[in-house]
């Protein structure tokens, strides 16, 4: 029987892999920029952080992590998100000690058991971002002024961030209990999930996919109208920053954001995915999470792009154009007796940074020519016997058609200078 792929998880072949380099390469240019820098942390973590950082009431913990026990039976998780692990290395690593702002950024992996369809993934790839130590909403500006940033260096500029206040434990747990309020008087027209929910967390509510409890969250009290003096005066500063910076962006009264560790600003980044609008960025404050974690409180916030997502609208947009870049140098030869001093020049022409292909077979010269052609290489160089006696190559301009020889010694310098693929 054949193996096929587990269901929501993807080959990324090197006509896909070359654009996702150009994107990873864009984002670690732009995060540098922006004092961003990298953090690598495991892909897999206790459980427990995901239980406490994301939340027990999400549908990341609920019904989509990858969850299996290790040989010694402790509970392990694949990441379903870099967020959590993120705290969890900054509190282990104690970079709290610096005292000053900690700013990080991660690509990778990433894993929820979710039904699979266009953009949505069980294996999923995710740039994010991570500030620590700093509670003004000037963080939270420069957070979306980058994540704005990287869209519009990709030629990406119609897309708009959707933004708004979740409160924060000062305002929430009386908002809870209007909301709480609100929902029950309406329970029947709920999904069981969210019933369930409903007295743990009813913000989770607002993101549920059914018709009738979205219909229900509709009428709902609205977040913006509950806001503590603190969280609202920290939602204005960050909208007049973003208004100087021009960066455009809508209000948007039911965003709650699908994770429990969120604390005043939530935003996402939307696009129209053949008529469903699906976020390509998701991000927000978390000023309680390191504390929820262990540490003392510091605050943080970021936001985490779907790289498979943003590549879609790429694609689709024509904005990526990267390509395989190809050989600039095929060395084809004439006899098995001529392999060795091929391999010699083909190191030496690698050594100075040209891409050179070759055959493995010493099949005809007519054949490896052919296939030099198919490659659309710009030189071929050609080595037989006599060629070998004389200490001389043949160098075939394939687009010219033109051949000429080419002391042995010399060949580096032949080719210096000259066009070769890119
Ligand atoms: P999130 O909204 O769950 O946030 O995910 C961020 C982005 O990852 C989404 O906007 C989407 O583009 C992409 N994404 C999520 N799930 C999938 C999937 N199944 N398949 C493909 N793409 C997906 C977080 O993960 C937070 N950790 C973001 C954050 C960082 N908040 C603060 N810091």
């Amino acid at each position: 029987m054949k193996i096929s792929r587990p269901r929501g998880t993807n080959d990324f072949l090197p006509a896909e892999t070359v654009k996702w380099q150009h994107l990873e390469n864009i984002l670690k240019e732009v995060s540098c920029l922006y004092g961003f820098y990298e953090i690598r942390t495991p892909i897999f973590e206790h459980t427990e952080l995901f239980q406490r950082g994301v939340g027990e009431t999400t549908d990341i913990v609920e019904k989509e992590m990858y969850t299996f026990s290790d040989r010694k039976k402790r509970s392990i998780t694949l990441r379903p998100e870099g967020t959590a692990s993120v705290v969890r290395a900054y509190l282990e690593n104690k970079l709290y000690a610096s005292g000053g702002p900690v700013k990080f950024y991660y690509t990778g992996p990433m894993f929820r058991y979710d039904r699979p369809q266009a953009g949505r993934y069980r294996q999923f790839h995710q740039y994010g971002v991570e500030f620590f130590g700093v509670a003004e909403p000037a963080a939270d500006a420069e957070i979306i002024i980058l994540a704005e940033d990287i869209l519009e260096r990709l030629g990406i500029d119609d897309l708009e961030v959707s933004l708004n206040s979740v409160g924060c434990p000062a305002c929430r747990p009386k908002y809870y209990e209007k909301l709480k309020a609100y929902f029950a008087d309406r329970e029947d027209q709920l999904c069981d999930l969210c019933r369930s929910r409903l007295s743990r967390n009813p913000l989770r509510v607002f993101d549920c996919k059914n018709s009738s409890c979205q219909a229900v969250a509709a009428g709902a009290p609205k977040v913006a109208d509950n806001l503590c003096a603190e969280c609202e005066g920290h939602f204005s500063e960050l909208k007049a920053i973003l208004d100087v910076c021009g960066v455009k962006y809508s209000v948007d009264d039911f965003l709650v954001r699908g994770l429990d560790y969120y604390t005043k600003t939530a935003f996402e980044i939307l696009y129209n995915d053949g008529g469903t609008m699906k976020a390509v960025c998701g991000g927000g404050r978390y000023d309680n999470l390191v504390e929820q974690c262990g540490g003392k409180p510091v605050p943080g916030i970021g936001f985490a792009l779907g790289m498979e997502r943003i590549l879609q609208v790429l694609e689709e947009k024509n904005l990526i154009a990267a390509e395989i870049p190809g050989a600039d140098i095929y060395a084809a030869y004439v006899g098995r007796e001529s392999m060795g001093t091929v391999f010699g020049l083909m190191k030496r022409l690698r050594k100075c940074g040209y891409a050179v292909e070759t055959d493995y077979s010493a099949r005809s010269l007519g054949s490896q020519l052919k296939n030099a052609a198919r490659m659309k290489v710009p030189y071929a160089l050609i080595v037989g016997d006599d060629e070998i006696r004389e200490g001389v190559v043949e160098v075939k301009d394939m687009t010219a058609g033109t051949q000429e020889k080419v002391a042995v010694a010399e060949i580096e310098n032949y080719f210096k200078g000259r066009m070769l693929n890119d």
